[in-house]
């Protein structure tokens, strides 16, 4: 089997996908018609001509505007389900999903609209042969307290989410600024992830307050951690999981970070590849595996590394995890 089919065939599991980054150009005009929203665009060209950015900070003055169309929770739900369809056809077994629910409340929805849309389709998952769960992640460009607060706002759905993240614009909101919130998580049994973004102000900083302060299980993006060997090696051996993006990296930075990619999967790290939010990159798991392997001559040993880390890293038990493995062993042993 060729190589491409093989990157689209393993069997996979995706950790680092922002639901709200799922929207689809023609979902979102499908949703600013339903919902009388206008948007500024009508056509697909025109959306997709609005997708002008080149850091986290343009990325995310786009992001977040679109978000308006999601109103009710039938199009929180259907937002989910178009994902898991994607998934899928991208041989996509387990995913780990974040939202942003103060992206919403912040726009006076309900926080029970977001929830209860996304986990109906959640609870659907298997009809796609997948199976998901949520990460609530919260805005670090918000307050403390608005994460405290949406923090409690989630205990009433605390079976309904596995785990709890931090996204948005990192400049000057360092992992610190939410270690109350963190700890508190930790304690009622959340996982936990922040991301580190790439070449931010102080990552190297950012990323040592995730691993030795708030004690993070995994780390979003955090290439950046190849500047500091110490950090490189506390990582391997309490084993971090590190969700990359290389397409996303290629759009918000000046490369997809495929060097340190292959440094610290060739290190032992257990580096992963997803998507981030692929209706904006264009780009699904599979050809972020394919778009990273041609850039730096991966061969089918370093997939199934890469795709391996991400079972072994993924919040489920030693069982599923050992199931899921062997489904990639069997496929590797049936297409070399
Ligand atoms: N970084 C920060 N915020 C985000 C991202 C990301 O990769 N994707 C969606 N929101
Ligand atoms: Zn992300």
């Amino acid at each position: 089997m060729n190589l491409k089919d093989f990157i689209y065939n393993i069997p996979k599991a995706e950790l680092h996908l922002h639901l709200e980054g799922s929207l689809e150009p023609d979902l979102k005009l499908k949703l600013s018609k339903k919902n009388n929203i206008d948007i500024g665009q009508t056509t697909i060209e025109e959306v997709k001509k609005s997708y002008e950015f080149n850091d986290l900070t343009s990325f995310l003055a786009v992001y977040y505007p679109a978000m308006n169309v999601l109103q009710d929770e039938s199009d929180f739900y259907n937002l989910a389900i178009e994902y898991l369809k994607k998934a899928k056809e991208n041989n996509v077994k387990y995913v780990e999903l974040f939202f942003d629910p103060q992206a919403h409340t912040s726009r006076n929805i309900p926080f029970e609209t977001v929830i209860n849309g996304y986990y109906k389709a959640v609870s659907e998952a298997s009809n796609y042969g997948i199976k998901a769960n949520l990460i609530m992640c919260f805005l670090r460009d918000m307050s403390a307290e608005s994460a405290l607060e949406h923090y409690n706002m989630a205990k009433p759905y605390r079976d309904k989410i596995l785990g709890i993240g931090l996204d948005s614009d990192e400049r000057d909101n360092p992992p610190l600024k939410f270690e109350k919130v963190f700890a508190l998580a930790k304690e009622d049994g959340y996982h936990i992830t922040m991301h580190c973004d790439i070449d931010q102000k102080n990552s190297i900083n950012h990323i040592e307050d995730c691993l030795y302060k708030i004690k993070v299980e995994r780390i979003d993006h955090g290439t950046n951690i190849v500047e500091n060997e110490e950090l490189v090696e506390f990582a391997i051996k309490n084993k971090i999981g590190f969700t990359c993006c290389p397409v996303s990296n290629s759009f918000v930075t000046s490369d997809m970070k495929g060097k340190e990619i292959k440094y610290l999967l060739d290190k032992g790290a257990l580096v992963t590849v997803n998507s981030d939010d692929p209706a904006y990159f264009q780009s699904y798991i599979s050809n972020d595996l394919y778009e990273l392997a041609k850039k730096m001559d991966l061969d089918k040993e370093d997939i199934v590394k890469l795709v391996k880390n991400s079972f072994n890293i993924a919040w489920i038990s030693d069982e599923e995890k050992e199931n899921y493995l062997k489904q990639v062993d069997k496929f590797v042993e049936e297409n070399k």
